[in-house]
């Protein structure tokens, strides 16, 4: 039997805690150690349902077991001591009429598939697992998403028990997934000028930019050409104020300090567009998801500043859902009126004071972002915008907010016609829009003229999983990004998933309008229950690569407060950003597939393309690359590994192959860019092809 996929990166084992003994015979896995389970949503619980109710499946209740979501995996050490394993699975009734609700069970022995359920679905009645275990050292109960989306995956492992040869406790198992390694070379201590070369504003904007440079400080800031209204303060390196009127202005950026000074041309474009390169920032769903509060974005904000990540463009500080106040939490801190006599909306007590934040945030030389829905609720149950647009955006210019993030959710239920008052209202629903263009494209609109008409810049995130193909419309109801699929989750099945299916979208990226894979899944992630991110060291560098490939808006999702050595290196390599932030605006696509290596090609302003060789296949793979015509290439260029920032040579279109290894789910990302050839060498023999790539650590 062939190893399980979603497994195949390497186990660490990291004995994390004792299980309870019951009987010599018997063990209760709901009385393990469950911290160590990985899944997509929430944390696995004892004895109880996701939600907190009686474990129940198809009507009947469960007093033990445990209960996981989609994507989930649990891993128990047992060296040899288990004879069986058992229990009974199955959906929890306590998603019943929401969306989703399918899995797979699945028992690996020491990687080795040992029993399956088969797709499951909300309402089938629970299936009996049975495995033996002789001579198993390592126990994997993993829970696949059913092959559609991971929505309300609410997974029991009810009874889940391991009888034993005597052995009267066992440990779970945390995972990490292969040995880092890091490319990026350390930014110098000389002034380096990172980030967008262009910048758009509306006229009458508050004007903010923070020139990202690296290098040691005290450093100061100057720059030339900046048009009245603009000025720049020297230390902090912030241009500040407001225009008066459109127009494109020249700029030349300066920074010094005791080592050098670095120079760079940056453009302001004062017109309608803003959001002229992808949106980079934090946002606090992927870790935080209901848990968020104001202190903790305030810490975001604070570690964007202090690792350094400002210096290199990431800007935006986005607070996602459950700022405001929930439908029927009982939870004290989202309890409270969603909005006032007046209508204004009321954040809730975790956050207070919204226009504190926003100045917090600002402070340092950062910008902040919020989370609504054009439905009566948000997608996690909190209070939405319907019937208060323009309040809303009132509300959000007021705080000072520069980004709104507008999730599609309980507007499903508007769609077919219920009243927003209406308790049947779902939180999550597509309705009517998924079919009808008009429906879907009215509430953003709505939202869209409300925001313009602000006396601020609001870039507009439009999250409605690319329902009615909304890279065709998005720009016309106001919008700078979208969002082209459903959530990632933390796999490499989500992410790869998402990737594959960008192409359809990228003939409309352009400058101020994005299409948005969803967020990064690196660092800690885990949406209330942060974990290291289960993706490989190679299939980071491949995330990363493409999200800027893609033109993607770059959000990081993890726990800033967590972020290691490897994670920072990903987000800090300024040659690969600036593939991401090219002024051009152009989304790559695949021109290529030889075997599993896709190839992504994006052209670049300055004549110059990045070039993805992509690894989606199970083993790394060796080839002579040698079909230039798919990159549009011909003559000689240069290679440049923008990961280890070093020159790699020359080749020449269609004369030898140019030999590359890619790891497995890995990527080779360079830059070619065409060698002027002088006119008295046009004819000479060209030398051969002498580019090699430097091997993997
Ligand atoms: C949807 C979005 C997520 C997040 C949640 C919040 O699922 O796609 O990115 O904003 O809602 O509830």
């Amino acid at each position: 039997m062939k190893p399980f996929p979603f497994l195949r990166s390497a186990i660490g084992v990291c004995l994390v805690a004792a299980a309870h003994q019951l009987s010599a015979e018997t063990v209760w896995v709901d009385t393990l150690d469950l911290k160590t389970a990985i899944q997509d949503y929430g944390t696995a619980t004892s004895k109880v349902s996701l939600d907190g109710n009686p474990l129940m499946i198809a009507g009947r209740t469960f007093a033990r077991g445990f209960a996981t979501h989609a994507e989930g995996w649990l891993a128990i050490q047992l060296d040899g001591k288990a004879r069986t394993f058992s229990a009974q699975v199955g959906i929890d009734d306590e998603v019943k009429g929401k969306p989703g609700g399918t899995a797979e069970f699945v028992v690996l022995g020491d990687e080795v598939k040992l029993w399956s359920s088969g797709l499951m679905r909300l309402g089938d009645a629970a299936k009996t697992c049975e495995v033996p275990l002789a001579g198993v050292k390592r126990l994997e109960l993993v829970v696949t998403d059913g092959e559609d989306n991971n929505y309300y995956d609410h997974a029991n492992w009810a009874e889940a028990k391991i009888e034993t040869d005597g052995a009267t406790t066992f440990a779970t198992i945390a995972r990490i997934s292969g040995v880092p390694y890091i490319l990026t070379p350390p930014a110098p201590a000389s002034p380096r000028i990172n980030g967008a070369s262009v910048f758009g504003v509306r006229p009458g904007s508050p004007f903010l930019f923070t020139v990202p440079v690296t290098g040691q400080r005290p450093m100061t800031f100057s720059a030339s050409g900046l048009p009245e209204g603009l000025q720049i303060n020297a230390q902090s390196g912030r241009i500040t104020g407001r225009l008066a009127v459109a127009g494109t202005f020249a700029v030349t950026l300066r920074a010094e300090n005791a080592l050098g000074r670095a120079e760079k041309k940056f453009r302001i474009i004062c017109g309608e567009r803003i959001a002229l390169t992808p949106p980079m920032g934090w946002n606090s769903w992927n870790c935080f998801a209901g848990e968020v509060t104001a202190d903790r974005v305030k810490r975001a904000a604070d570690t964007l500043v202090k690792t350094g990540l400002i210096n290199h463009g990431w800007t935006y500080i986005n607070v996602d859902d459950f700022w405001q106040n929930h439908r029927g939490s009982k939870d004290p801190t989202l309890t409270g009126p969603t909005r006032d006599a007046q209508g204004n909306i009321q954040p809730n007590v975790r956050f207070g004071d919204m226009k504190a934040l926003a100045d917090y945030v600002h402070e340092l030389g950062l910008k902040i972002g919020l989370y609504s829905s054009p439905g009566p609720w948000t997608c996690g149950g909190c209070a939405g915008s319907y019937g208060h647009e323009l309040q809303d955006a009132q509300a959000y210019a007021e705080w000072g907010f520069d980004y709104l993030k507008y999730d599609w959710c309980s507007y499903g239920g508007i769609a077919d016609g219920l009243a927003a008052d209406d308790p049947k209202v779902p939180s999550v629903h597509w309705g009517k829009g998924e079919s009808d263009l008009a429906i879907a494209q009215a509430p953003y609109a709505l939202m869209g003229e409300a925001l313009h008409r602000q006396p601020r810049d609001i870039v507009y995130s439009l999250c409605q999983y690319g329902m009615s193909d909304v890279w065709k419309w998005g720009d016309t109801v106001g919008g700078h990004s979208w969002r082209t699929t459903n959530d990632i989750s933390g796999t490499w099945k989500s992410m790869s998933g998402i990737a594959l299916a960008q192409d359809k979208a990228a003939p409309f990226a352009q400058p101020g309008n994005w299409n948005d894979p969803d967020m990064l899944i690196l660092g800690y992630i885990g949406w209330g229950n942060p974990q290291p991110t289960r993706l490989t060291p190679d299939e980071q560098y491949l995330h990363f690569s493409l999200w800027c490939l893609f033109s993607s808006p770059l959000l990081i999702g993890c726990d800033m407060e967590k972020l290691d050595d490897f994670t920072l290196s990903l987000l800090t390599n300024d040659e690969v950003i600036a593939i991401n932030q090219d002024p051009l605006g152009r989304q790559a696509t695949c021109v290529d597939t030889v075997g599993d290596v896709r190839v992504y090609l994006k052209k670049l302003e300055d004549g110059s393309v990045a070039v993805g060789f992509c690894n989606f296949g199970r083993q790394p793979a060796e080839l002579k690359y040698e079909r230039f015509a798919h990159l549009g290439l011909s003559g000689r260029h240069t290679v440049r590994d923008l990961w280890r920032q070093q020159e790699v040579g020359t080749i020449e279109a269609g004369r030898d192959g140019w030999p590359l290894t890619i790891p497995t789910h890995g990527i080779v990302l360079v830059k070619i860019a065409p060698v002027p050839v002088p006119p008295a060498q046009a004819s000479a023999t060209p030398a051969p092809a002498s580019t090699k790539l430097p091997a993997k650590p």
